[in-house]
């Protein structure tokens, strides 16, 4: 039986009543509007540790202006009921008030990593992500945390966060789940109209493509960052943010592509969407 948490004060004693009990604590932090992806995430928890905790919070601080949050899909019930079929212990979802008090005044940002890619095109981000999953730490306080490839970006930022501050957390990063068509699976997915959704498959075959050229031998960055460019602009409603091929754990961009990411952000409508893929190690993705 999942036992639901809205207060920090509640977490804190049950985190600290597992540790008491020798349990190692498992966690995966979302934003609720769960998918396969997020419920892999919460498995994978699920088999390491003894005490499950997924937490469920829409964060103001990582949306802009103009951004999404007010829209972002929420559907706690729905929530509840996956993560109980996956054998989540604890559902926390703080309250807005608790985790930003009058008067927060403390950030924590994860300099350069933070600015480039995703950082480039939505300022301010990642310090949101950073100072919510910073508290969130401090809340649950787990011995295990696991977050998804899918969000390459906020995988590095987070694990160069967990060792600058000494954070005593091991952590996870999953294979990106798809959709059976190729669709990188998101909560965003549920903004697209039929056609956008049909339109977006570009993304992931502009990734499949440039693995495939990856694999016989094309190790020029340009090359396969232009097929992959050239994959999505031939929908006409697309329109691209970045493709971008980096050193996967620095994020700097590089010209020979071997063992690099290439990390995607597009628009459809008004829904942008991230995708990527870690050349040569297609067998980590599903
Ligand atoms: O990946 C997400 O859903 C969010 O960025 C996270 C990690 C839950 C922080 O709000």
């Amino acid at each position: 039986m999942i036992t639901r948490i809205g207060t920090v004060a509640e977490m804190r004693i049950v985190s600290e009543s597992y540790r008491n009990q020798g349990k190692r604590i498992g966690f995966v932090p979302t934003m609720g509007a769960l998918h396969e992806g997020h419920l892999s995430l919460v498995r994978i928890a699920r088999e390491r540790t003894d005490a499950v905790v997924v937490s469920v919070f829409v964060n103001p601080l990582q949306f802009g202006k103009g951004e999404d949050f007010d829209r972002y899909p929420r559907n706690l019930e729905r929530d509840a009921a996956l993560l109980e079929r996956c054998g989540t212990d604890i559902l926390f979802c703080p309250r807005e008030e608790d985790m930003y008090a009058v008067g927060h005044c403390t950030y924590i940002d994860v300099e350069r990593l933070s600015s480039v890619l995703e950082g480039e095109h939505r300022p301010g981000h990642f310090r949101g992500v950073t100072t919510v999953v910073a508290q969130l730490f401090n809340i649950v306080r787990p011995h295990v945390a696991v977050f998804g490839q899918k969000d390459a970006q906020q995988a590095v930022i987070i694990r160069q966060m967990i060792r600058d501050l000494h954070y005593d957390i091991e952590m996870i990063v999953a294979p990106i789940v798809r959709e059976a068509d190729g669709l990188a699976m998101s909560s965003r997915n549920a903004y697209l109209a039929p056609s956008e959704r049909t339109a977006a498959l570009s993304i992931s075959r502009g990734l499949r493509k440039a693995e495939e050229m990856y694999r016989t031998g094309e190790k020029d960055a340009q090359v396969l960052a232009r097929t992959v460019e050239r994959e999505i602009l031939s929908e006409r409603d697309m329109r691209i943010d970045y493709v971008a091929v980096v050193n996967p754990e620095t994020l700097v961009e590089v010209t020979i592509a071997s063992g690099a990411m290439i990390a995607v952000a597009a628009r459809v409508g008004n829904t942008r969407l991230i995708d990527n893929t870690l050349l040569g190690q297609e067998s980590a993705e599903k």
